[in-house]
């Protein structure tokens, strides 16, 4: 009886934990990850545009500038990030800006340009993905 009444037991605590496990999963802010997708979007589309050796350079700045946009988001998104991280969020912008600045109108220009933003999301990734 005893250990029936134990197992009984253990299963609601089990249910109440993966009650309250799943709530605050759900609960969890969604932002930072959706700001993410979204600057991924805009380097997915420059890797679609080397792949198809489509390099306009007036779409490579648009896409540029779209990330910039969002990389200014960064450090008010990832509000609990520790100094580290927001310094790379700088490093990020810095780089992106450059990207825009070199206005690269052909596909290998592109790809030089994206070389050293491609590294900023890399540290970062590696650190605190
Ligand atoms: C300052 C740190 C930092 C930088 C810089 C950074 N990221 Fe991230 N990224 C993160 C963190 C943290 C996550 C995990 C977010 C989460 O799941 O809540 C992430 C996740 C992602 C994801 C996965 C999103 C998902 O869950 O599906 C993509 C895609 C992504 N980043 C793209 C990029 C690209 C592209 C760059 C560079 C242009 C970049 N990131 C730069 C911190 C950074």
């Amino acid at each position: 009886m005893r250990a029936a009444l134990l197992v009984v037991l253990g299963l609601a605590i089990g249910i109440i934990g993966t009650v309250f496990t799943m709530r605050a999963l759900s609960e969890r802010n969604p932002f930072p990850e959706a700001l993410m997708v979204t600057i991924g979007f805009h380097r997915h589309q420059l890797q679609q545009a080397v792949k198809g050796q489509r390099c306009e350079a007036s779409a490579n700045l648009d896409q540029l500038q779209r990330m910039q946009m969002i990389a200014t988001d960064i450090p008010a998104v990832f509000a609990d990030a520790p100094q580290p991280f927001k310094d790379l969020t700088v490093q990020l912008h810095t780089a992106l800006q450059k990207a825009a600045q070199s206005a690269p109108a052909d596909c290998p220009a592109l790809a030089a340009a994206l070389k050293p933003v491609d590294q900023v999301c890399q540290q970062c990734h590696q650190q605190y993905r």
